[in-house]
């Protein structure tokens, strides 16, 4: 059981109290019992005296008992007179008869002391009275001895006396104890209550309430635990609040940061997970107090997590390849989180690379495309080079033609390193776009006119059919022409002979759209969404016979899309195609 402070104390008051009162008791009631003794025996030796002048005095009247009678009676005290042969002459409690036959007093203690000394006392049991008496006894007589006077007093009214004192004695001690008592209990509660007072404040403070101060003022000590807790109260709410503010921002940058954070206790235990992780892995049950691997079940992870935790590695960086929803490469890097050698946890960060591997490949790709699509009019451009100077030059026929062909290469890699600059420089931004208001008919008109020559060989017939109120585009005027003569230049290549082409615009709300369209080969349904991909072509050799790079819609889309429009293809194959694209109006 606890015992309250106040009570401790009161015991503890209480404890010494008692003791002081029983020391003081025992104290007080050994000295009143010498002191009653001496005060009695001198009282009695007072009284033995002035008996004895009463007895001298009178001593010659012939009824000495009456005489002790008559003085008992007055003092209160039993007389007798004893001659000096030791017969008793007169007992003041005895009546004639017993004083015939009572014994010779001659061998008493007191009376052989008074004889020889003067004066006798003892303290002794009288088999006459049956009672503890205390005896005085002096000698008498006026010239000589006489005999001797003997006083006896009951020691019982001595103890009645001594009682009697004894019991004011432990009244006043018992007054003073339940005083004392009520004095050390109010004492106790007020020592206490402000340490009470402070222990709750200290248990509030634990339960995180710091409203509650302390009401002690005084300047000893315990006012000093008040100041100190009050100043200590002070300092952690302020140490609270700071880490509070610091972990709200930490959680603000977990929660809302785009790569995915873990954190596992030593038992590889979820203690957070960010909801970057959640969607990245399409958890959307609770996962806190569950095993990381259970959560995300992937052996990769799991073999990290138990390398970290093991103590095996304590950096960590692996590659993981999820299918589900769609195909993504995620980095993980882990480190074990660990204080004096040993492991409490560790933290994941998950990095979605699935981005940074496409643009990788892309690249690869590209520098793969281009060196394949060099490699090709250069080795032609070579080898015809070779035969003509190992002889067939001498040929005036196939130096001709062979020349022909050297130039035909030589045309293509031009296009193609033109293709490819335009390329880069779009890409990097390098290519400044200035938008001008224009007409967009008279560029159409050019470009139709630079296209003239093939359009009548394949005898196709073109239609322009852009209204007179068309409003102006927002456009750089060499770059909109580039996007025009491009799509009417695969227009004119991949339509047979016979065929239509024709040109529509229509104004938007916002922009201007514009249709080639065309009665060609048309592009399989597969291969529409990768045609404005660099080098992809549907048909790769025919493409190169009529002289294209695989470049041209590449940069086309580049074009619109960094004037702010849109481009789109449809197709039906073997019956057209039609390209669109947005430009934005004045
Ligand atoms: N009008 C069209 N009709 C049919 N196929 C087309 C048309 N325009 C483009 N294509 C297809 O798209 C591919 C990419 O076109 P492009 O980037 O201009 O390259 P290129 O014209 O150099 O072949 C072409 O190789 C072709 O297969
Ligand atoms: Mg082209």
């Amino acid at each position: 059981m606890k015992l309250k402070l106040h009570w401790k104390l009161t015991v503890i008051f209480c404890s010494a109290i008692i003791f002081g009162l029983l020391l003081g008791y025992f104290y007080l009631t050994a000295h009143l019992k010498t002191f009653l003794d001496q005060n009695l025996q001198s009282n009695l030796k007072r009284e033995i005296y002035l008996v004895r002048d009463l007895i001298e005095e009178h001593g010659d009247t012939a009824d000495v008992q009456l005489l002790a009678r008559k003085i008992s009676k007055e003092i209160g005290i039993r007389v007798t007179i004893v001659a000096l042969n030791g017969v008793v002459r007169a007992d003041s409690d005895l009546d004639e008869a017993e004083l015939k036959v009572i014994e010779n007093h001659g061998g008493r203690v007191e009376i052989k002391e008074a004889l020889k000394t003067g004066f006798g006392l003892s303290k002794r049991y009288s088999y006459t009275l049956k009672k503890e008496l205390l005896y005085l006894a002096v000698p008498f007589g006026q010239k000589s001895v006489e005999g001797i006077v003997r006083l006896a007093m009951p020691l019982s009214a001595v103890a009645i006396f001594e009682s009697g004192s004894q019991r004011i004695v432990v009244l006043s001690l018992f007054l003073a104890f339940l005083l004392s008592l009520g004095f050390t209990y109010f004492m106790a509660i007020i020592i206490s209550h402000p340490l009470e007072e402070m222990a709750g404040i200290a248990r509030a403070m634990a339960a995180g309430d710091f409203s509650r101060k302390p009401s002690v003022r005084s300047r000893d000590e315990v006012g000093d635990l008040a100041r100190a807790i009050t100043h200590m109260s002070d300092q952690i709410k302020e140490k609270i609040d700071d880490i509070q503010q610091e972990k709200a921002k930490l959680d603000a940058v977990i929660m809302h940061m785009f790569e995915g954070i873990m954190v596992v206790d030593e038992k590889g235990v979820v203690q957070l997970m960010n909801p970057s992780l959640r969607k990245a892995f399409l958890i959307d049950t609770p996962v806190h107090g569950r095993r990381a691997v259970e959560v995300v079940r992937n052996s990769v992870l799991s073999d990290m997590l138990s390398d970290l935790l093991t103590g095996k590695e304590r950096i960590i960086s692996h590659e993981l390849v999820i299918t589900f929803p769609d195909e993504r490469v995620i980095q993980v890097n882990g480190v074990a989180i660990s204080t004096l050698n040993k492991i409490e946890g560790a933290v994941l960060v998950f990095h979605d690379i699935t981005e940074l591997r496409r643009l990788e490949k892309v690249r690869q790709d590209f520098v793969a495309n281009v060196s394949h699509e060099l490699r090709t009019p250069v080795a032609s451009i070579k080898g015809y080079a070779e035969t003509l100077l190992s002889g067939a030059m001498e040929d005036k026929q196939a130096l001709k033609e062979f020349l022909g062909t050297i130039h035909e290469n030589s045309d293509r890699l031009v296009n193609l390193i033109n293709d490819l600059l335009d390329l880069a420089r779009i890409e990097s931004g390098r290519m400044k776009i200035v938008p001008v208001a224009m007409e967009a008919v008279s560029v159409v008109q050019r470009c139709l006119n630079i296209l003239e020559k093939t359009i009548q060989d394949k005898k196709l017939s073109v239609t322009m059919d852009l209204p007179g109120n068309l409003p102006k585009v927002l456009a750089d005027e060499s770059r909109f022409s580039q996007v025009v003569l491009n799509l009417l230049d695969n227009a004119v290549k991949y339509t047979s002979e016979g065929g239509s082409i024709s040109v529509k615009a229509v104004s938007q709300e916002k922009n201007v759209r514009f249709d080639v369209i065309d009665t060609g080969i048309g592009i399989p349904e597969e291969d529409l969404p990768r045609i404005f991909e660099r080098f992809y072509r549907v048909d790769k050799a025919r493409s190169r016979d009529l002289g294209g790079t695989g470049l041209g819609l590449s940069i086309v889309k580049h074009i619109v899309l960094a004037h702010g429009g849109e481009v789109w293809a449809s197709s039906q194959l073997g019956r057209g195609t039609t390209f669109s694209f947005t430009i934005p109006r004045v």
